[in-house]
């Protein structure tokens, strides 16, 4: 039996009337968590299951029709950024009616008039993107939003070198669609850094690429390494009588298109595509979750036409996510930098996807409970779209005693590394062992993060080495680093002379290293990269920022309460205090130098203005623009109000916007007048 088939969706005493209530509430929170979090909490299958029971009940209860139902909407990701441009899709951005069974895809194929072809292509499992070219020139690149109007995220997919900016022999008027992926590569290296500055994860690369696309850093989009495959072209008048000459027209116009599409006469030809990419596609550089079929006939396309939400030309396969039953040999507790202790399930290695999996994370406390696992139970770990292998269930069986596993389990109540009793902050899920003095793993959480490559980049200085030299008592806090002498590092074992001295040059340069990315260094909790840069702003020396009240703290652009009350007991305790003042001693920039400097000595020409900026621009990139308006004391805002003193508006400005400002009054200012504004 299918897991899924033993986790039924709840029916039990509720009226259809209730039920249709509680699905749309929960697949509508469920959207929202997909498209505007990035961050899914249910599974792709689950989420599919759900909505297939609420059309059904939706098509027996047609007096409870609702045009805001969940059916009738495609997700929306609007509302995540509000700084790119809206734009108002030439054609509606629809999604595929989705099947897990060979079954229905075999009764799809079958159902479609005699002798029609069919394109089978993969389902890149990524985000949908729009392109839009005239005149041979890429103008706009808009996400699916709510399939009606999108972002325009055009600066991030520039950085996109697939992606083809001028096209040569196209056609005036021409739109591509195709997916944005971030490749396996690029996704497990990103998540290693995450992983690194104690970020939080992506579970999958299509969060990671959704994540990437809306940053509003492009120089961060291109690191990052995004790719894209074209799969649909539209547009008036165009060549081609079939969906496969268009893609090979788009493929020769120089567009990513991928080569695993097959134009199938029958239905058998579908069914070896899918055998074949269902294992192949495991060796691929990016992920895929299925099959797309599609009618290759674009006339007999418009004949077969739509429905409020998908095309009736087209179908998606769905790949079952592969899944093993295991043995939970043991459950384990990590201790992290910051203390909290994260549960993790040893496995009877077990073959999935290729890989070997033997450790999975079980999150925290009420994950286990919620699963009602213990040790000894045979588990489900799934491997999906994730390459992080996860617990999905266990098997059900008649002797288990449910109830009793679930009530009876314990979350330790010390620390497994010193034995400190461990706390759990109200409203977190975790539980934190608080002595932050000397739990080995903390200490040593420290120093890693102080040395990692956003941090100090003290190169040389590895988890082993660290380790290491904090086993030998040479270092305990991030001071001692300072203190390291040649000696001390070469007569350590795999320590050479000249690994000493590349670690201590390393050393000695990171007293350049400046005060943001100091501050951030400490590994105050929760100040991660943004935050502290957006403190070492406001408060441009350790001294300062020492003597800040909560209250001051709270005035910083996302400083809470909770990240304010950590900065605050953070200087509040002598051990942190002493630390400082060695680093000081060390020559540690805990000073902004530009305070000695001319740039914060600009004319505060924006003084008391709040300023929005909306668009594209040309001489400045939009974070530029942001700092500049900062530096000469203005108040950057991300949405158009009655406090609003001007916007600069670059090209292709949001609609939105623009009425707003429009009917507020409000006047907008081109690149160029602002520019003259802060230079005159
Ligand atoms: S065709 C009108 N082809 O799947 C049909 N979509 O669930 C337009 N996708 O929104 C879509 N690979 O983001 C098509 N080869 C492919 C695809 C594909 C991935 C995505 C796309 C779409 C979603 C539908």
């Amino acid at each position: 039996m299918d897991l899924f088939d033993s986790l039924p969706i709840e029916q039990t005493g509720l009226t259809a009337e209730q039920e249709i209530k509680a699905l749309r509430e929960e697949l509508a929170e469920q959207n929202y968590k997909y498209y505007v979090l990035s961050a899914p909490t249910m599974s792709d299958r689950e989420f599919d299951e759900k909505m297939h029971r609420l059309q059904e009940l939706e098509a027996k209860h047609p007096e409870l029709f609702d045009p805001n139902s969940p059916t009738q909407k495609v997700g929306s990701d609007i509302g995540k950024i509000d700084s790119f441009p809206r734009i108002k899709h030439r054609y509606p951005m629809l999604s595929l009616a989705n099947t897990y069974s060979r079954e229905e895809v075999e009764d799809w194929v079958r159902k479609l008039p005699a002798g029609v072809e069919i394109v089978a292509e993969l389902k890149y499992d990524g985000l949908s993107i729009s392109l839009w070219y005239e005149k041979g020139k890429l103008i706009h690149a808009v996400t699916r939003g709510d399939g009606t109007e999108g972002d325009d995220v055009l600066p991030n997919i520039r950085t996109i070198a697939a992606i083809p900016q001028q096209l040569s022999g196209a056609p005036d008027r021409l739109e591509l669609r195709g997916e944005v992926l971030l490749p396996w590569e690029r996704f497990e290296a990103l998540n290693k850094q995450r992983e690194e500055q104690e970020e939080p994860l992506f579970a999958n690369p299509r969060n990671a690429a959704s994540g990437t696309l809306k940053l509003q850093d492009s120089r961060e989009v291109a690191r990052r390494g995004l790719t894209c495959y074209l799969y649909y072209m539209l547009g008036e008048q165009l060549p081609g009588k079939t969906h496969s000459e268009r893609l090979e027209l788009a493929r020769q116009w120089g567009f990513p298109v991928s080569e695993a599409i097959k134009v199938c006469k029958d239905v058998d030809e579908v069914m070896a595509f899918i055998a074949f990419w269902d294992t192949e596609r495991k060796n691929l550089p990016v992920a895929t979750d299925g099959i797309v079929l599609k009618v290759n006939n674009l006339a007999e396309q418009e004949e077969l036409g739509y429905t409020a939400k998908s095309p009736r030309w087209a179908i998606a396969y769905k790949f079952a996510a592969e899944r093993q039953l295991t043995l939970l040999k043991q459950i384990t507790y990590q201790v992290g930098r910051t203390g909290v202790v994260t549960p993790v399930a040893n496995l009877e290695p077990v073959q999935l996807s290729g890989t070997m999996v033997q450790r999975a994370t079980l999150h925290n406390e009420d994950f286990i409970r919620q699963l009602g696992i213990a040790e000894g139970d045979r588990v489900y770990v799934e491997k999906g779209g994730e390459i992080i292998p996860k617990i999905v269930g266990k098997e059900e069986t008649e002797i288990t005693n449910d109830k009793l596993q679930i009530t009876n389990y314990k979350f330790p109540k010390v620390c497994p590394e010193c034995g400190t009793e461990l706390v759990r902050v109200e409203g977190e899920a975790a539980w934190r062992c608080p002595n932050e003095v000397s739990c080995p793993p903390q200490l040593k959480g420290k120093l890693e993060h102080f040395v990692s490559r956003k941090a100090m980049n003290i190169e040389g200085l590895g988890s082993e080495t660290i380790a290491l030299l904090y086993d030998k008592g040479l270092l305990h806090s991030i001071a001692d680093i300072y203190d390291l002498r040649q000696e001390d590092l070469a007569t350590q074992e795999r320590l050479g002379e000249k690994s000493a001295q590349n670690i201590l040059q390393a050393i000695e340069a990171s007293k350049q290293v400046p005060w943001t990315r100091v501050l951030f260094a400490l590994g105050i909790r929760m100040v991660g990269e943004t935050t502290a840069k957006k403190i070492a702003k406001r408060f441009r020396s350790i001294d300062a920022l020492q003597w800040a009240s909560k209250e001051e703290l709270m005035g910083i652009e996302d400083v809470g309460e909770q990240i304010a009350d950590n900065i605050v007991a953070y200087f509040a305790d002598l051990r942190n205090l002493e630390i400082i003042t060695r680093l000081q001693a060390a020559g540690v920039q805990l000073e902004d130098v530009r305070s000695q400097t001319s740039e914060v000595n600009l004319p505060q020409v924006l003084e008391g203005k709040t300023i929005v900026i909306s668009g594209t621009f040309s001489e400045h990139s939009r974070d530029e623009y942001k700092q500049m308006i900062e530096d000469y004391g203005g108040k950057n805002s991300g949405s158009v109000s009655k406090k609003t003193d001007f916007i600069l508006a670059g090209e292709n400005m949001g609609p939105a916007k623009l009425d707003k400002a429009r009917e507020l009054g409000i006047k907008l200012l081109s690149e160029q007048e602002f520019l003259e504004m802060i230079q005159g």
